[in-house]
């Protein structure tokens, strides 16, 4: 979490800055800061907790003029939000905006304590900076220090600094956090990503764990903690920027959920031939996929929940024993892995901290990695064994949306395409699944779009509760599993989601008057069972809601969501959409903030 800009060139950095924190502002966004050389070579910071229109109001009453400049929008881990605990952190020599944790940041602060040191606030980034100057002191050399401070650091942290008496350069450090370094004409850039030099160029060096960039105006290297110059590739970012407006949508979030249809056609059609998979133009050993023993999924939040509607169809076309992980689980529980596994890691931002370290660990223990990943070069992207990307385009809500549905759609395709190469499924099957896949699901999703009164009204209706809980019996667990985390992490209502049989073990002591549960209910075999587990909450005074395929009629139910008529594989998709809208429409109902949820960051770069 945590965004990190740096600019130098000929332009008012102030703006550029600005302009690159509000890019970066989805990564966190409890305070916001800046440092920058002034006409007269010496550093001037200014900082302040909330979000980054606090320190517009800040900086907009000075008349500042700096071409060498850093900025930091926080996601708060060690101290709480305030103007004091907001990056830059600095001293006479020195001052750095961080993306990480530092770990023994106790540690150094008592070690840089008995050096006579004195700290302002109870950040881990300021005993990074103060350990910084006092190594600068000590050594002379911009990277010396800083490869001396890193040698003495535990955790993950990406740099920016400005050293005072070298008033155009600014050095950035990579030690697991990701960062990037902009390659302008006149002009170059430090980021935590892409997105923040947008709208200045699409050239890109990536830089890697230990890597350290000595970023000028006219020229940019790269070097290793020994000064010797590493040379690296210059990349191009692809994504048509201007997707990463709201255009006239009120919320990003809405505007992606729209973007649901096109962005499964845009994955899926590249790798569909005859109406078949055709994975041709990714270099991805599908031999080896095929010859697990075991797959595994390893993946956090949303796209944990993508994993396990992909664990139900690699079962189910493939007939190949599917785990799903939690990534800060996976990577700490011992897990038995060899070379005969594929460890896929699903990833939006490809960023996640415990999804690369899981990466990291998988690959260690040699299986074949796999990484689904919606954002283009990428750390995760970029050490897997092999990448598929998904093309959803920038997903700027912290709420994820379509990155799941082309997640799903991906791995639905990938089931398919390993059936098909096991002989597991029958042809005819697969290329109906497909057809329907890129031909009818896009279009089903823009029908619930545009006929969505019925989801708003029932928003409407739940939105004043306390505790809503979502039930369903496989596949619709697992959408449970989904609508229940959008819809508290964007409305702030509790909830919880079961599988339906479950319900009576213990949590229907929970359900009294007018409490909502919403019952998914999309597999004929599967529905007389949950219509029944919803009647056993009726009957305890619960607000009933039913989603479910357009043929079914159940009368004695509160409010009955229709799908329209969809195979019963694929309901999954349109469903998820049903459920994205009730969250947002619940949440437009209280009023929340809907793009950027307290406490959230979108790229969660710290475990
Ligand atoms: O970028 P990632 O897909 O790795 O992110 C994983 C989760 O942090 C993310 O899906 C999170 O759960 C969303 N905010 C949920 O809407």
């Amino acid at each position: 979490m945590c965004g990190i800009i740096g600019y130098t060139g000929s332009n008012n950095s102030i703006n550029i800055l600005m302009s690159g924190l509000s890019a970066l502002e989805y990564r966190g966004y409890d305070s916001a800061g800046i440092a920058y050389f002034d006409e007269n070579n010496s550093i001037q910071t200014i900082k302040s907790s909330g979000r980054l229109s606090s320190l517009s109001e800040k900086i907009s009453d000075r008349q500042i003029s700096s071409l060498c400049g850093i900025g930091h929008t926080r996601w708060a881990t060690h101290g709480k939000p305030s103007d004091i605990n907001a990056h830059p952190h600095s001293s006479s020599t020195v001052s750095l905006v961080h993306n990480g944790i530092i770990e023994n940041y106790a540690k150094i602060k008592s070690f840089l304590k008995s050096h006579g040191y004195d700290f302002l606030s109870e950040t881990d980034t300021e005993a990074a900076a103060l350990l910084l100057d006092y190594n600068y002191k000590i050594l002379k050399y911009p990277i010396k220090a800083i490869a001396g401070t890193s040698a003495m650091l535990e955790g993950s942290y990406a740099f920016a600094i400005l050293f005072s008496d070298i008033p155009d350069t600014i050095y950035a450090l990579r030690h697991d956090s990701p960062l990037i370094l902009g390659v302008g004409a006149g002009e170059n850039f430090a980021a935590s990503d892409i997105t923040a030099k947008k709208k200045k160029t699409k050239n890109y060096i990536a830089l890697e764990h230990g890597e350290i960039g000595c970023i000028k105006s006219d020229k940019i290297e790269v070097v290793d903690f020994s000064a010797n110059i590493i040379k690296k590739p210059v990349l191009t970012a692809s994504w048509n920027f201007e997707q990463a407006q709201r255009e006239g949508y009120e919320h990003f979030m809405l505007k992606e959920i729209n973007e649901e249809p096109q962005s499964i056609i845009n994955t899926l059609h590249p790798r569909i031939k005859e109406e078949l998979p055709d994975f041709s133009c990714d270099s991805i050993d599908f031999d080896r996929i095929i010859n697990s023993e075991r797959i595994h999924i390893i993946a956090c939040g949303t796209a944990m929940h993508a994993g396990l509607i992909g664990r139900m169809l690699i079962e189910k076309y493939a007939k190949i024993p599917v785990n799903v992980e939690i990534a800060s689980e996976f990577r700490y529980n011992n897990p038995i892995l060899s070379k005969n596994d594929t460890a896929i890691i699903i990833s939006q931002s490809g960023e996640t901290a415990d999804s690369l370290a899981a990466l990291r660990l998988a690959k260690s223990l040699k299986a074949y990695t796999v990484a689904v990943v919606n954002v283009i070069g990428s750390s995760i992207a970029r050490e897997a064994d092999s990448v598929l990307y998904t093309w959803a385009g920038p997903e700027i809500a912290v709420a994820s949306t379509k990155a799941y549905s082309v997640q799903t759609s991906l791995l639905c395709l990938i089931a398919i395409q390993m059936g098909i190469l096991r002989n597991t499924i029958d042809i005819r099957f697969a290329r109906k699944i497909v057809s329907e896949l890129v031909s009818d699901i896009p279009e089903i999703i823009k029908s619930i779009i545009n006929k969505s009164e019925i989801i708003h009204e029932t928003a409407k209706r739940i939105s004043k509760s306390d505790d809503i809980f979502f039930i369903g019996r496989g596949a619709d667990y697992y959408l449970s599993e989904e609508g229940s985390l959008k819809l508290k992490e964007i409305s702030y209502i509790h909830s919880e989601a079961y599988p339906a049989g479950e319900l009576k073990h213990g949590t229907i002591s929970l359900i009294e008057n007018n409490v909502p549960v919403i019952a998914i209910a999309t597999s004929e075999y599967l529905i007389s069972k949950t219509i029944s587990n919803l009647r056993e909450t009726k009957s305890r005074g619960a607000l009933t809601i039913l989603i479910c395929n357009e043929k079914f009629n159940f009368d004695d139910i509160d409010i009955v969501i229709k799908l329209p008529a969809v195979s019963e594989d694929l309901a999954f998709l349109p469903t998820v959409t049903i459920l994205q809208l009730l969250a947002y429409y619940t949440a437009l109902e209280r009023a929340c903030d809907i793009d950027k949820p307290r406490n959230l960051a979108k790229s969660v770069t710290v475990e």
